[in-house]
């Protein structure tokens, strides 16, 4: 009967309206119960190799929100059935942001979500659109500290991590100077660039390369140093001062000294004891060498007047 019929047509669509609206209901909140809004205005930004995912904080007064960020790399999507796992630093975080360079390992397009909780509550999962790929990371030039070390030219540059390298062009500023490139690896130490001229201008400029994403920064501004030529360094300056001070007080030391031990050798022993003359030496000899005693007694004496009215 046709009444029938529409019955069990409507019975069916019953039916069907029901198992589509449950399955509407498992997939849109997978756990948990979503009450508060989700993160809202997810970005990233990235400048010389660090990232930071920011979003738009969720509001709830009175109330403390954490968030939960996950990430899904390319082998995890493809190969992992689609497995997030936990970011390293924000699982969960208090502040609207996220330092995610850690969990970043690899230079292929990243999926990140955030979501908000606050005690039972969990917001649904907000996902970072398009992907996010290192290989936008925004290169700056590096800091750099050029100084002269006597005439050593002498680089210093910014410590901007391990995967940072430093091309370094130098030249002597002058027409048609040929330009030179060294490569530095070591981070935060000074490297020795050339030994300098006289008189000579030098000028360096640095940009980096991060290997990992093939990719140059642009080139620091170029500055440069000069050699003075004609006044001494200011180092030589003190060792000749040093030098002189030396000399005033040593060699005079030194006379007095030579003085004292030409005496002691030359007139050796002035006065005997009257208990070892011997009685039958000859009264000559004894004349002769008092005689002598005297001679250099009296050079000595004068020889040390002007140090003892000196000093
Ligand atoms: C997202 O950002 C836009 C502009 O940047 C702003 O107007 C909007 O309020 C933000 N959304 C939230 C939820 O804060
Ligand atoms: C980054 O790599 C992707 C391929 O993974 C490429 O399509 C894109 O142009 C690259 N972007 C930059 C800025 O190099």
């Amino acid at each position: 009967c046709p009444s029938c019929l529409r019955g069990l047509q409507s019975a069916w669509s019953g039916v069907y309206h029901l198992a589509w609206l449950s399955a509407c209901l498992t997939t849109s909140i997978p756990d948990g119960v979503a009450i508060l809004p989700a993160p809202q205005n997810l970005s990233v930004q990235s400048t010389n190799m660090k990232h930071l995912l920011t979003w738009s904080p969720v509001m709830v007064p009175g109330e403390i929100i954490y968030y939960f960020v996950e990430y899904q790399g390319e082998y995890e999507s493809l190969y992992m059935s689609h497995v997030w796992i936990p970011s390293s630093w924000c699982s969960p975080t208090k502040g609207p942001e996220c330092d995610i360079t850690d969990d970043i390992t690899a230079t292929v397009p990243y999926n990140l979500r955030v979501r908000a909780t606050q005690g039972s509550e969990t917001s649904a999962w907000s996902t970072l659109k398009p992907p996010f790929n290192r290989n936008s990371t925004i290169l700056t030039p590096p800091g750099m500290d050029v100084t002269k070390d006597g005439f050593h030219l002498v680089i210093k540059l910014e410590d901007l991590g391990s995967q940072f390298e430093f091309l370094v062009a130098y030249w002597r500023r002058e027409p048609g100077a040929k330009e030179h490139v060294k490569v530095v690896r070591s981070r935060g130490i000074p490297v020795h660039l050339e030994t300098m001229e006289p008189g000579a201008a030098y000028c360096v400029k640095v940009q980096t390369f991060v290997k990992a994403i093939g990719r140059h920064s642009p080139f620091s501004q170029a500055e440069c140093v000069k050699v003075q030529g004609e006044t001494l360094p200011l180092a030589l300056a003190l060792f000749g001062f040093v030098g002189f001070m030396l000399i005033l007080v040593v060699v005079p030391l030194s006379i007095w000294k030579m003085g004292r031990l030409l005496r002691h050798s030359c007139c050796p022993v002035v006065v005997l004891p009257d208990t070892l003359k011997i009685t039958n030496s000859p009264q000559k000899l004894i004349s002769c060498r008092r005689e002598e005693v005297e001679a250099c007694a009296t050079a000595m004496l004068s020889s040390e007047e002007p140090f003892r009215t000196w000093i």
